[in-house]
């Protein structure tokens, strides 16, 4: 079969109920969720702090599609276990979080992941020659990591369309991150982006008990990449 280039919606549970994450993750995932994204924070390497292994173990059997687990921490090589053990089908690492991220990517691939490298919206491509064949995902950060709700910079568009013809055939999936509306989405979908997280986006408006408004953002956001997408 050949790579997975549709249009993926990871909604970020980062906006939703943290009182009920399991509704929430039944529901979005209900209304046309492709993956589920998690947001690791530190109160290091991000000014912010949120889940750590025991919640991704305790999120996961709610999870029937696949689970994204975003690592905003630094040092990040002595947690990977964790997060696999928790259950991550996906682990990604910052490109910043480390001199060593040739090893990182390998422990997440030793760990049984699939490896995601992110990159703060203030970092060049140029590393990644070397470490293509060490990678599953690159996600390219278009909000400095650290908050939802925070306004997209429009700069990314060009290193996602960058990256794209240096990834060429090789099975990487490329991911935005951070400000992706129905609005921003097709920018990063025409320019080869093929997983998009939202946050606020797919969570505003909607609840568990009225779940019809995340399918409704979610099917807006997908419909304007598809319509933009690089067939
Ligand atoms: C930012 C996080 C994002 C964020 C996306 O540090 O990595 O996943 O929650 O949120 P929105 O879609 O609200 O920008
Ligand atoms: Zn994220």
């Amino acid at each position: 079969m050949s790579f997975d280039r549709s249009i993926k919606i990871a909604p970020s549970i980062l906006s939703a109920d943290f009182a009920d994450f399991g509704r929430e993750i039944r529901a979005i995932e209900a209304q046309g969720a492709d993956w589920v994204h998690v947001d690791v924070m530190d109160g290091h390497f991000v000014p912010n702090l949120t889940f750590g292994p025991p919640l991704c173990k305790a999120i996961r059997p709610h999870i029937k599609t696949v689970m994204d687990v975003h690592l905003m921490i630094s040092p990040v090589d002595q947690y990977i276990d964790a997060y696999a053990d928790a259950g991550a089908d996906v682990i990604t690492a910052h490109l910043e979080a480390g001199p060593h991220i040739h090893r990182t990517l390998q422990a997440i691939r030793g760990a049984g992941c699939k490896a995601g490298l992110a990159l703060n919206p203030g970092t060049g491509i140029e590393q990644i020659d070397y470490l293509l064949d060490q990678l599953d995902l690159i996600c390219v950060m278009t909000v400095n990591p650290g908050f939802g709700g925070q306004k997209f910079i429009h700069s990314q568009i060009d290193k996602v369309r960058k990256l794209r013809a240096m990834i060429g055939d090789r099975p990487i999936h490329i991911e935005i991150d951070g400000g992706i509306t129905p609005e921003t989405a097709p920018l990063m979908a025409e320019a080869g982006a093929d997983v998009l997280v939202a946050g606020s986006a797919v969570f505003k408006g909607g609840s568990v008990e009225q779940p019809e408004a995340y399918g409704a953002n979610i099917a807006a956001i997908r419909a304007a990449a598809e319509a933009a997408r690089v067939k």
